[in-house]
């Protein structure tokens, strides 16, 4: 922690679809103000509103289809926005930012989803983010059939929702992987569990590892 560039404290939640990311966000935001622990909450993409403008070109179905490096440059340039605007002053300032997916899920689903090179992604997360990184990132994981199945319950699919089942099993992978070799950043949760046995560990990771930053 003390070789952190800023004084706050940057926390991703990934998954997949239907995993539970907007529930679970919901507690973490409870437990932060029941900690006293002043945070930001934003999403990815999005966050600003140019960068949701961007979101909106990202999840819409349109006629033309988008080029897999197109999506991939609207990704970042939504991202640099959002760093520019909302998470790099929230860390200067030493707040907790609480974000709704991050770069991973570029490497995840524009990754291993699309199947662009890895080493593409890499170029651009240093000229985007220079040296910046999540300080933790919750992955919420959870067998893609059963995501899938929650997703379709919810109405219209967006331009990702649509995809087949073998692009979010990919999906699925790249996330364990980059938790398997990133394994001081991601915690990973079982998100098939009970709701309840889901937050219950969600709740072991933040008091593992916000309380320090808390102060407590
Ligand atoms: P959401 O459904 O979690 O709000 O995210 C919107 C979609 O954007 C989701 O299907 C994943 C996708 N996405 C990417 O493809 N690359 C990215 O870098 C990010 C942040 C999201």
């Amino acid at each position: 922690m003390s070789e952190r560039q800023y004084p706050g404290l940057f926390m991703t939640v990934e998954g997949g679809e239907g995993a539970g990311k907007t529930t679970n966000i919901a507690y973490i935001k409870e437990w932060l103000t029941k900690h006293n622990i002043e945070f930001v909450h934003t999403r990815e993409p999005g966050g600003t509103p140019l960068a949701e403008r961007i979101r909106e070109l990202l999840l819409a179905k349109s006629d033309e289809a988008i080029a897999e490096k197109a999506e991939l440059l609207l990704v970042f340039a939504a991202r640099a926005q959002h760093l520019d605007q909302v998470i790099v002053p929230a860390l200067q300032a030493g707040k907790v930012v609480l974000c709704d997916r991050f770069t991973d899920a570029t490497y995840a689903y524009q990754g291993a989803g699309r199947g662009l090179d890895k080493r593409h992604i890499a170029t651009l997360e240093s000229l985007v983010q220079e040296s910046l990184r999540p300080d933790l990132t919750i992955l919420l994981d959870l067998p893609v059939a059963a995501g899938m199945a929650r997703v379709s319950q919810r109405g219209e699919l967006d331009r990702f929702e649509q995809e087949a089942l073998s692009f979010f099993e990919r999906v699925r992978t790249a996330y364990l992987e980059r938790a398997a070799v990133f394994e001081h950043q991601y915690a990973i949760v079982d998100a098939s569990q009970g709701l309840d046995d889901v937050q219950a560990d969600i709740g072991v990771i933040l008091q593992n590892r916000l309380s320090a930053y808390a102060g407590e």
